[in-house]
């Protein structure tokens, strides 16, 4: 499953706060994870074989809410048993029968059910005589005839509704699943956990001019009553799926359609060109291992709680992750819609078809999935540069998570509800995933796809854990390179059984490098447990003379310290972690600091790879941030940025600015730090950057449609540098690009528009595009537009608009509800704003977010930049009943108190070498050659903020 996350710049500010809570808004509600006391797990001693499922949805018209259901699971008792325990919730028991099949006696029977575990236990009634049977039998089978109902919720979880206005304006009803991690049980009694694999024979009522989708092919006997679906192959509840609806498809070939409402099926058309391709791609990476089902449908469906969701041969999407438009989507969502497409195929034999053992193994299906997102969309669509662009978005943000104190293993134990579904998280699938990455580089690529074949082969229709995975890559290590074997195993223990990474700093005296490991923490507070903690790290290392291109393993490092020799002369650099392969960050000496620093401000700086440019920024400035490294170094190092043109490094670089520039608001230092950021030419490549997320648009369009936007013009010189609020004419100006339809106005510049007439309009314009929102036909559109309505600074707006939120379900989804909020605080000025609606409609914002209520109040105290700030902030925790967010609260203060102390430490240093004062050995630019970059401060600093955060946003992610 992929969770939908709010906006890149949530995720972004929550990942680089340094709090406590886990990295990302939506991936985690509850940070949870410990075992709880009570027991989640089913017993074992009776197992499912085949479900036969008959259903009734959406009964009742024009306002359906129930269906009803039939069902026969056939059970093969293990153990003698007395009682039959499995899972149902939110569903009403009509009549229960059980009968023996070899003797086809029926059997009376006692039930019980608790609400905590949603376990049902079925025994025998004792009480019914002398020769009535006392216990279920061993190697016996039993089928339990189920009569029951059930209630399609508007939560977007179990056999919920959904519904959409069609073009008459009419509301069109569908019914539509969300069963993962445990929801199956809310649409039919099972054994609702992924070791109980059965095969399913599910039927759904025709009515109406509705119609069904489901894993498998309708069958051939199809009749006038009932869609009767094929048999499944062997599978868990949790990938079980059906869609009752008035949808339309789309498809090129038989056996791949994609639907959607019939006023948005057009808008598949993308989704329907790449599909096919993507499971080729997938199938042939895995040597030819075929795609297991019959037929593959995608389906947008318009309320969807995660991002989307690999169900066996139907996934599901929210919609603006599969319909596309080319005027109404940026490029980013383009590729976001490939890439999440083959995130959902993967799962097909990563998940599917070998599904985890239980929710601990919940990586060996992320992870993978988040791998084959660039690994296999590469292969599809070659341009995009996505084996690079997996290193600055899945790799990198996975350090930053996984560097707080409060990480976890990738392979974490959990059991209750709330704990398995906190594990949905930047560990499981981006940490997961650059582990596995690094494991095809020290195994090579071509023992690494052997292993996943052999792993997915031997494990096929049934369940693994790691282990399961380490054996098969093992084996093939064995038999293609014996001489390099590798205890895989134990190798990989030490990456996903311990939380963080190892910092691995190198040194170098005379001809020999010295190089010690020590797990990484952003706010250093060691135990000695974590002082001992040693990985097994796959060492790799170029110098000045060689090259990017071998990755594999040049040295294995397993204890504390390491002695090699120095691989090139002294005056010449060495770089460790070749293209980012290994999951680690690294420091060097001050020589080499300083050396890479020079090189990188030659004209050769080309010659170190886009990824290691990227790498060497994202490390030093973290080594900074977390006080291992002197900011004048890191910072030094970033100067060459002037001459960088290309997005990898860029993305690294803005993606840590934002870090910075979240907290030195407010302090002396901010004015300076915005002015060094904004030369002129480094705002090309910040503009750049929007347009090119996959380097679709070349740079020469760039220029071209920067040229439309007047307000933009310092793009392309340096002396017609106006701002939209400074002349009334411009503001109107802009926003008639989107009055007027005559006048083309590129999607990709849409969000930097919008918001920035929002900044500096009133209610005339946020009117505008509110009703533009409310009529937009376009998924992606609608998005970014409920977006940039979060860039006025008007308070009234503000409050009307989370008011609406709230309030108005017939225009903002539920699904949606938590980006209203983000966009706000997301906002430079929105600290304030938000945090004013909260305190004034506490009670309303709680009830009606529920527990996201949580993730609002850190997302707003992680923007808090002053002690004014601060004490204001703590006044309102203190005075307000918060109820089930006291402790989300309790930690945002608690993190909030530390960004502060964060800037007492690191701002005068900052502000020093802003100013130019010397404080560093290393080289500094000398000030001519700074100030002849900068712009003035006032013309900057509002170009700065009205922009760097509507980039972060353009990059809506997964
Ligand atoms: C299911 O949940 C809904 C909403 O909470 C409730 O109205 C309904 O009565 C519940 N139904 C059953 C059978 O528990
Ligand atoms: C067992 O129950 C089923 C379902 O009610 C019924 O059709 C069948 O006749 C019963 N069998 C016996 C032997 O009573
Ligand atoms: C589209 O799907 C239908 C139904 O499966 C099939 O009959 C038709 O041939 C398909 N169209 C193409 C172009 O393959
Ligand atoms: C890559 O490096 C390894 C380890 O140093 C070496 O054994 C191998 O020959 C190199 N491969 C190539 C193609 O240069
Ligand atoms: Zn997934």
């Amino acid at each position: 499953m992929l969770w939908e996350t709010v906006t890149f710049a949530v995720v972004l500010l929550q990942i680089l706060m340094t709090t406590s809570t886990l990295p990302s808004l939506e991936k985690t509600v509850s940070s949870d994870i410990t075992a709880s006391e009570i027991d989640y797990r089913l017993p074992t001693n009776v197992k499912p074989i085949h479900y036969k499922i008959i259903l009734n949805p959406l009964i009742e018209e024009p306002d359906p809410s129930t269906f009803t259901g039939e069902e026969i699971i056939t059970v093969k008792v293990i153990e003698e048993t007395e009682s039959i325990t499995l899972h149902y919730n939110n569903i009403t028991i009509h009549d229960v029968i059980i009968t023996r099949a070899s003797t086809e006696t029926n059997l009376t029977v006692n039930h019980n059910y608790d609400t905590v575990t949603h376990f049902w236990v079925i025994s025998l009634d004792t009480s019914a005589g002398e020769d009535a049977e006392r216990t279920f039998k061993a190697n016996e089978e039993y089928l339990i005839l189920i009569q029951y109902s059930g209630h399609h919720q508007d939560d977007m979880y179990g056999f919920y509704r959904s519904s959409y206005k069609d073009t008459e304006g009419k509301t069109v009803w569908l019914a539509t699943t969300q069963f993962e991690p445990g929801h199956a049980r809310r649409a039919f009694p099972c054994f609702d956990e992924p070791a109980f694999k059965a095969t399913f024979e599910i039927s759904i009522q025709k009515k109406r001019n509705l119609h069904a989708i489901s894993n498998m092919p309708i069958k051939n006997d199809e009749n006038e009553h009932y869609y009767n679906f094929e048999t499944t192959p062997v599978m868990p509840t949790y990938l079980i799926a059906f869609i009752v609806s008035e949808f339309k498809s789309l498809n090129k070939t038989e056996n791949f359609h994609v639907w959607a409402r019939e006023g948005a099926i057009e808008q598949a058309q993308y989704s329907v060109d790449v599909g096919p391709s993507l499971l080729n791609a997938i199938e042939d990476f895995l040597l030819d291992l075929k795609y297991p089902m019959p037929k593959m449908d995608e389906v947008a469906v318009p309320d969807f709680s995660a991002g989307a969701m690999e169900n066996w041969g139907l996934t599901t999407y929210r919609e603006r992750i599969i319909l596309y438009d080319k005027d109404h989507a940026t490029a980013a969502t383009k590729q976001q819609i490939a890439t999440v497409a083959a995130h959902e195929f993967a799962h097909q034999w990563f998940g599917d078809l070998v599904s985890p053992e239980w929710w601990n193994y919940l990586w060996l299906n992320e992870g993978f999935a988040t791998y084959f997102e660039s690994f296999a969309t590469d292969m599809v669509e070659t341009a995009w540069r996505l084996k690079e662009q997996f290193v600055v978005r899945d790799l990198q943000p996975a350090l930053a998570a996984d560097a707080l104190l409060t990480s976890h293993p990738i392979t974490q134990y959990v059991d209750s509800p709330n704990s398995i579904r906190s594990i949905f998280d930047t560990i499981s699938y981006e940490k997961a995933g650059s582990v596995i990455r690094m494991m095809e580089h020290f195994l090579t690529t071509e023992v690494f796809k052997k292993g996943l074949r052999r792993y997915l082969e031997s494990r096929k229709y049934s369940n693994a854990n790691e282990e399961h995975l380490y054996d098969a890559m093992n084996k093939e290590f064995q038999a293609t390179k014996p001489e390099l074997y590798a205890d895989v195993s134990n190798i990989m223990h030490t990456w996903t059984r311990q939380a963080g990474y190892p910092l691995v700093t190198v040194t170098s005296e005379g001809n020999q490098l010295t190089i010690t490991q020590k797990r990484f923490l952003l706010m250093p507070s060691s135990t000695p447990e974590e002082d001992s903690a040693l990985w097994t790290i796959p060492l790799t290392y170029t110098t000045q003379d060689g090259d990017f291109h071998n990755t594999s393993t040049k040295q294995w490092m397993k204890s504390s310290s390491l002695k090699i020799g120095r691989p090139t002369e002294e005056n010449k650099w060495f770089i460790f972690n070749v293209q980012q392969t290994g999951f680690y960050r690294v420091n060097y000496d001050e020589n080499n600091w300083s050396l890479l620093i020079r090189y990188l401000r030659s004209d050769n700086y080309e010659k170190i790879s886009a990824v290691n440019r990227a790498q060497l920024l994202d490390d030093a400035l973290n080594l900074a941030r977390a006080g291992v490294l002197k900011y004048s170094t890191a910072l030094e190092l970033t100067t060459y940025l002037i001459k960088e043109e290309d997005y990898i490094p860029w993305y690294s670089a803005l993606n840590d600015f934002t870090f910075l520039n979240l907290r030195l608001t407010g302090t002396d230092a901010y004015p300076l730090f915005k002015v060094k950021q904004l030369s002129c030419r480094l705002l090309y490549f910040i503009i750049f950057i929007i347009f090119s997320t996959a380097l679709i648009i070349s740079k020469k369009e760039l220029i071209f449609s920067t040229y439309e936007i007047g307000c933009l013009k310092c793009v392309h010189s340096h002396h017609d540098l106006k701002f939209c609020h400074r002349n009334n004419a411009e503001r109107k100006s802009t926003i008639a690009y989107s009055h007027n339809d005559s006048t083309y106005l590129s999607p990709n510049l849409q969000s930097v528009t919008y918001c920035t007439a929002l900044r500096h309009g009133g209610k005339e314009e946020w009117n505008f595009l509110w009703n533009k929102y409310v009529s937009s036909n376009y998924a992606t559109e609608q998005s970014l537009i409920l977006t940039a309505l979060g860039c006025t600074t008007d308070q009234a707006l503000i409050d009307g608009y989370l008011t609406k939120s709230i309030e108005d379900r017939v225009n903002i989804r539920r699904q949606d509800a938590a980006s209203v909020f983000s966009a706000v605080y997301s906002n430079p000025d929105g600290f304030q704003l938000a945090f004013n609606f909260l305190q004034a409609n506490y009670d309303s914002v709680a009830s009606s977010y529920g527990t996201g209520v949580s993730s609002i109040i850190t997302g707003i105290a992680g923007r808090i930049a002053t002690q004014e700030q601060l004490d204001e902030f703590r006044k309102f925790v203190e005075n307000k009943e918060l109820g089930a967010a006291a402790e989300a609260a309790r930690r945002a203060v608690e993190s909030a108190e530390q960004n502060l102390e964060w800037s007492k430490i690191h701002g005068s240093e900052i502000e020093s070498w802003l100013k130019g004062e010397p404080t560093s050995t290393v080289p500094s630019t000398t000030p001519g050659e700074a100030s002849s970059l900068s712009l003035s401060p006032a013309v900057c600093v509002t170009l700065f903020t009205s922009i760097l955060y509507q980039i972060l946003n353009t990059f809506k992610m997964k």
